[in-house]
């Protein structure tokens, strides 16, 4: 008895501004006086299988805060880190008394029991990437809920559920100092990046270090010369989340090719090989971050500098890039 073959190819390019790609929508229960929720989500990748909860993503839209009732009551998580980018308008983020105003093409990274909160001067989009946060199971949850029984989250709320399971703790209000965007170390700018390796055709930029993210990830930026190209080993261990934010990069996966470009994520699945091609000058984030760039980039720069005979040994290269999680066969222009 033979049955037919069935494959579930996934969907790898994912634009954020396509509500097709969707997964979900959620919001929390309306709290204010102008009929609005304070936030509007769309949910794009669940949690996986790399046991550290690292592919949820939300793309938010924050609504506009009201300065005649706004409280500032920060929250914080106990085990879950959040990433947030800021992709228009402006925003007044609070964390741990300090208090800046967030323009477009900023990030931050919120660690556990770092408090914070924001106050929003307009409508604003914020895509989320978090690790280990338990929200990213709850929130799906309660749009069932939702959808069963209208209302029916609201009263989860009420009942102090949301706070308790969904690692949020909410403190008092107090007073902040206000600083510049470089002043507040949760907040990072590819202009200021935690470290930079220039390589052929591509700069690398530290943005969150793996010391920030309980040893499990790092968020790097990559921008890329037009014409680079990269190519995977034939069994790459870890999933790829690519976050593209300027420019046109191709994507070949077996007999697949796509083009990736502004607002859209690459999600690859583990072993599964792939190579890029950056068809103008483009720039992307590693949202996936399970390779020890920094690390890898860090001795591999210095043997290239320092130690040219060492450089040129395949077998020493090859070493390096195992022991940092490297899974790039090839690269350059
Ligand atoms: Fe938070």
């Amino acid at each position: 008895m033979a049955r037919p073959i069935k494959v579930n190819v996934p969907r790898y390019l994912i634009d954020l501004n396509n509500p097709e790609h969707w997964l979900y929508t959620a919001s929390p229960p309306i709290s204010r006086a102008d009929g609005r929720p304070s936030e509007e989500m769309a949910v794009f990748i669940r949690p996986d299988d790399s046991g550290q909860k690292l592919f949820a993503m939300t793309d938010s839209i924050m609504y506009k805060s009201d300065p005649a009732t706004f409280v500032m009551r920060p929250h914080e998580h106990h085990i879950g880190y959040e990433t947030w980018f800021l992709d228009s308008g402006s925003a007044d983020l609070y964390v741990n008394g300090q208090v800046t105003r967030l323009e477009p093409g900023s990030l931050y990274h919120m660690q556990p029991y770092m408090l914070h909160s924001m106050f929003m001067h307009e409508d604003v989009k914020f895509r989320g990437f978090f690790q280990h946060w338990s929200g990213t199971d709850n929130v799906p949850i309660t749009q069932l809920m939702e959808h069963y029984q209208p209302g029916l989250k609201a009263k989860y709320w009420e009942a102090g559920l949301q706070g308790l399971v969904s690692d949020h703790y909410i403190h008092e209000s107090f007073d902040c100092v206000r600083v510049s965007n470089e002043e507040m170390s949760a907040l990072r700018h590819p202009d200021r990046p935690l470290a930079k390796f220039e390589l052929d055709g591509v700069t690398v930029k530290l943005m969150v270090g793996r010391w920030e993210c309980a040893g499990v990830r790092e968020i790097n930026y990559f921008e890329f010369k037009e014409g680079f190209k990269a190519e995977t080993v034939e069994f790459p261990l870890y999933r790829e989340l690519y976050y593209v934010r300027e420019g046109k990069i191709k994507f070949k996966i077996f007999s697949d090719e796509f083009i990736a470009y502004k607002d859209c994520l690459v999600d690859i699945p583990k072993y599964i090989a792939h190579s890029i091609e950056a068809l103008t000058d483009s720039a992307m984030y590693d949202m996936g971050g399970m390779t020890c760039w920094y690390n890898f980039l860090y001795d591999y720069t210095t043997i290239l500098k320092k130690y040219p005979e060492r450089a040129n040994d395949p077998a020493e290269i090859e070493t390096v890039k195992k022991t940092n999680g490297c899974q790039i066969k090839s690269f350059g222009l």
